[in-house]
This record gives structure tokens, C-alpha cells and sequence, in this order.
């Protein structure tokens, strides 16, 4: 897509691209609908430079493709696309977290009412409950599935026995399993056999398999926390779609430019 050059004369007032011949929407209209603020507001950010689309700073007046045309403001990328969904479900026990289930077992997507468009972002094993979202946006979910990016997941883990600072170490230093070592986890004791686990990795039954490697097998797993995602109160087998404050978040945790 080309950008806007100087302009030819008084009547070009848009850019030639794609977007405006073929009437894409105006930039701060898409910014302002990604909640950025007004208009004017969202103007006055086109105009201070931080809003570049497909790489490039845009200015005033562009117009862009929801789909097609990647838009970043102050490094962040937004949502252009109307039609894309995000949400977030409390999957119960037993509910699969793929989007279709041999066995004939409900899946989450099943959950939210019947949009086949959606995604599960990772997975949670049938017998773990807890938070997953659901989306089809796929480049989000390259990138909150990718350990490289390193968003964090939150676990209530119960285990069999009683861990000791001893095995709790084992954990924070990583732990040797089938397919190599872990990366180092967060880990808190919150009752005698009631552990706060944190790892950004999201291999295979990953923490039963930790929790088994050092002795004390898991009896109930709950996710509590994606990222920047938590909500005590959503109940087993409940949904919700998000924010657009929790998607533009999410944006950031899975960019690095977040704290976690
Ligand atoms: N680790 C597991 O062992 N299972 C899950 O479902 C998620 C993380």
C-alpha cells in the first residue's frame, strides 16, 4: 500500500492508496472506536507522530482497510478489524479446549454462543480449570501462545502431600523433564499443599509434570491468570467478551512492552 506523499494539489486531500479509493474508514475513526479517545483526541495523536500504519507514520486524513492494514499507536497494535472477538471463558472440568472433541466431550467454543469463528488461545487439559480465551485473532494468538513473548499463566495448584521449601526451589530453578528443562517458575506456597504457580512456557500438562517431578502429583489445577487477565468472578462454564482495555493489554504483554 503506498503512503501519502506531498500533497499535488488543494482537492487531495487523502492519500491515493487502496484505503482511499476504495473507502476504507478514516484513521481516527478506527482509533477512536479501539477506545483511544475522541476523535479529535485520536487526531491529535496522528498528528504527534505515534500512530505509524503498516510501518509508516501516518497523517491526517488516511484511511485504512479493517483486515488489511496493521495499525500501531505509541508502539502498540490495535484492533482495526470490526470483526474480530475476544473472549474470555472459566472452562469447568471435562470441557475440551479444542475446538472440536473426537469423543463427542463439549468444547469450550460450544460455551460462547455458537460462534464457530472462535479459537481456543492454547490449551488447558479436560481435567484443568480455569481461564482461556477464545478469538479469531489469529496474530494474537501467535503471540500469546509463543513462549518467546513470555506472558505469564497463573495456576492455583493443589498437590498430593506436603512440598517443602526444598522442592519449591526445584521449581523456581526448572526442572528436568522428557522434553528438556523448564524455565525458571514463580513460585508461592499460599496453604500446606496449595501452591501459586507462575511459568510463560506452555508445553504439554507442563505443570502436572512439574508437580510430579518433584514428588507431589496434582489433584486440581485452576488457571488463574493470562497476562494481565484475571476475573474472580467469572464462574465455571461462564464467559464474557473483553474489554477493549483488557485486548489493548493483552496487545502489550504479548509486544514485551508490558511488566509481565
Ligand atoms: N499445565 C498443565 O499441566 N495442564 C494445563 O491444563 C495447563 C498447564
Amino acid at each position: 500500500m503506498s503512503t501519502l506523499g506531498p500533497p499535488r494539489s488543494a482537492a487531495i486531500l487523502v492519500d491515493d492508496s487502496a484505503a482511499g479509493r476504495g473507502g476504507g474508514e478514516r484513521l481516527q475513526k478506527v482509533l477512536a472506536r479501539a477506545g483511544l479517545g475522541s476523535r479529535r483526541h485520536c487526531e491529535i495523536l496522528i498528528e504527534e507522530g505515534r500512530v505509524l500504519v503498516n510501518g509508516e507514520p501516518a497523517i491526517l486524513g488516511r484511511r485504512v482497510v479493517p483486515d488489511v492494514d496493521e495499525v500501531v499507536v505509541d508502539g502498540v497494535r490495535i484492533g482495526v478489524a470490526p470483526g474480530l472477538r475476544y473472549v474470555l471463558v472459566h472452562k469447568p472440568v471435562g470441557v475440551v479446549s479444542t475446538a472440536a472433541d473426537p469423543e463427542g466431550r463439549p468444547t469450550v467454543v460450544s460455551l460462547v454462543d455458537g460462534d464457530s469463528r472462535l479459537f481456543p488461545v492454547g490449551r488447558l487439559d479436560a481435567d484443568t480449570e480455569g481461564l482461556i480465551i477464545l478469538t479469531n485473532d489469529g496474530d494474537l494468538t501467535y503471540r500469546l501462545t509463543h513462549p518467546s513473548f513470555g506472558v505469564d499463566k497463573e495456576y492455583l495448584v493443589w498437590v498430593d502431600g506436603h512440598p517443602s521449601r526444598g522442592s519449591l526451589r526445584l521449581l523456581r530453578e526448572g526442572v528436568t523433564l522428557d522434553d528438556g528443562v523448564t524455565a525458571p517458575a514463580r513460585v508461592a506456597l499460599v496453604g500446606p499443599d496449595l501452591l501459586r504457580l507462575t511459568i510463560h512456557e506452555g508445553r504439554n500438562r507442563q505443570v502436572r509434570r512439574m508437580c510430579e517431578s518433584i514428588g507431589h502429583p496434582v489433584r486440581r489445577l485452576v488457571r488463574t491468570r493470562i497476562g494481565p487477565l484475571t476475573d474472580r468472578r467469572l464462574k465455571p462454564g461462564a464467559w464474557r467478551d473483553l474489554s477493549t482495555d483488557e485486548v489493548r493489554a493483552l496487545e502489550r504483554a504479548s509486544t514485551g512492552t508490558a511488566g509481565d
